[in-house]
């Protein structure tokens, strides 16, 4: 039989079979990672390489170089996951893959892997929404999880309110409407002359200064479940230069913690309302940012007093990882979505 033909037939037959074991990369951005995942909640490997070291010294991940590091990575990684996992391809039911949204050349290392795996070994091929591994993240993180819910989509490229009425049905309430919220991270802890990535490093200078500094988010889209975080990014970097121009010091713990202050009440004032709305009673985070100490205290003290179970995922699959890409494959296929065949492609940017 020919390769379509016959994983069309072995993509259906998934949907029936016990235990399906999802071999998964991730290749959007500055991490390349290979996981192996077991019905979508059981993570039997996850390694990851991060790039972070090597474009630290650009101040951001320059796309050429991650592209470059990816190929240099990924088949040791596809050895590393199986020996911990302590399987064979031969046990793997599909290989899944991050396709978008992300940096095309980044990605596209990523695709051609799993293409030619899925190829050689005869697997169906599953093409995975980078949004949708992050919301499955929780799905790994917390095993009893289950849709419906409302989710706070909070990355590097993404800011967004979901709802999630099952584990492959989503509709955008909210979005950024200019930076998303871990790039405002990103350039104020540039200014600042913190290392990339930035969000990290705020997050433990916070830790050390007061809220003292008038930083605002803009009140326009007050009623809305809409952000903005271009205005307070700008308000910081004015705030910066000006006390540089008078030669007067910065307490660069005071911005933090200021800053952080109030892009964290923003995040979570309405992602608590749009919960309360939709009468579901839980609210899931998601995203790189969901990582920031500050969001994940008062997001959980904030929904206590109102009766909403809050959920972040693990630190360790907070940022960007392959076991949340396998977990997303897993609903996917349940579902009879995401397969893909060999003229699969990378996409830039793609829906939620
Ligand atoms: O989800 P992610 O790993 O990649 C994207 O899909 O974008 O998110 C990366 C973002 C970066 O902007 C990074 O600064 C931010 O998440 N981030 C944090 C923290 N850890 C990572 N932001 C605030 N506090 C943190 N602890
Ligand atoms: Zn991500």
């Amino acid at each position: 039989m020919s390769y379509i033909k016959d994983v069309k037939v072995k993509f259906e037959e998934l949907r029936n079979k016990k235990d399906v074991t999802i071999l998964a990369i991730e290749s959007s951005c500055d991490e390349t990672a290979i996981a192996i995942v077991r019905n979508g909640r059981e993570v039997l490997s996850n390694v990851i390489s991060s790039q972070i070291e090597i474009h630290r010294r650009f101040g951001g991940v320059v796309p050429e170089v991650a592209s470059r590091n990816h190929l240099l990575a990924i088949s040791n990684l596809y050895e590393e996951a199986l020996k911990e996992a302590n399987i064979t391809i031969n046990q793997i039911d599909a290989i899944a893959v991050t396709y978008g949204a992300g940096l095309v050349g980044a990605l596209l290392v990523g695709v051609n892997f799993a293409k030619g795996l899925a190829y050689s070994q005869n697997l169906p091929l599953i093409a995975v929404n980078h949004i949708h591994g992050h919301i499955a993240s929780n799905y790994i993180s917390h095993q009893k999880l289950e849709p419906p819910f409302v989710c706070l989509m909070v990355s590097g490229g993404h800011t967004a309110l979901l709802k999630i009425s099952d584990y492959t049905k989503q509709k955008l309430i909210g979005s950024t409407v200019d930076d998303a919220v871990g790039e405002a991270f990103d350039k104020v802890a540039r200014v600042l002359g913190l290392s990339y990535p930035g969000g990290p490093e705020i997050d433990k200078l916070a830790k050390k200064g007061e809220n003292i500094i008038k930083f605002t988010v803009s009140n326009a889209l007050s009623k809305t479940y809409n952000f903005s975080f271009s205005g307070i990014k700008t308000a910081v970097i004015n705030y910066v230069h000006n006390k540089e121009q008078k030669k007067e010091n910065i307490c660069k713990e005071n911005v933090a913690r200021s800053f952080e202050e109030c892009v964290t009440d923003e995040l979570c004032t309405k992602s608590l309302r749009a919960t309360k709305a939709s009468g579901y009673k839980k609210l899931v985070i998601a995203g790189g940012v969901g990582a920031n100490s500050m969001l994940r205290e008062k997001m959980t003290n904030l929904a206590k007093k109102e009766n909403i179970e809050v959920y972040f995922p693990v630190l360790k699959y907070c940022t960007d990882n392959a076991a949340m890409i396998g977990s997303a494959a897993y609903y996917y296929i349940q579902k009879g979505l995401g397969r893909a065949d060999l003229s699969l492609t990378a996409r830039p940017t793609i829906d939620l």
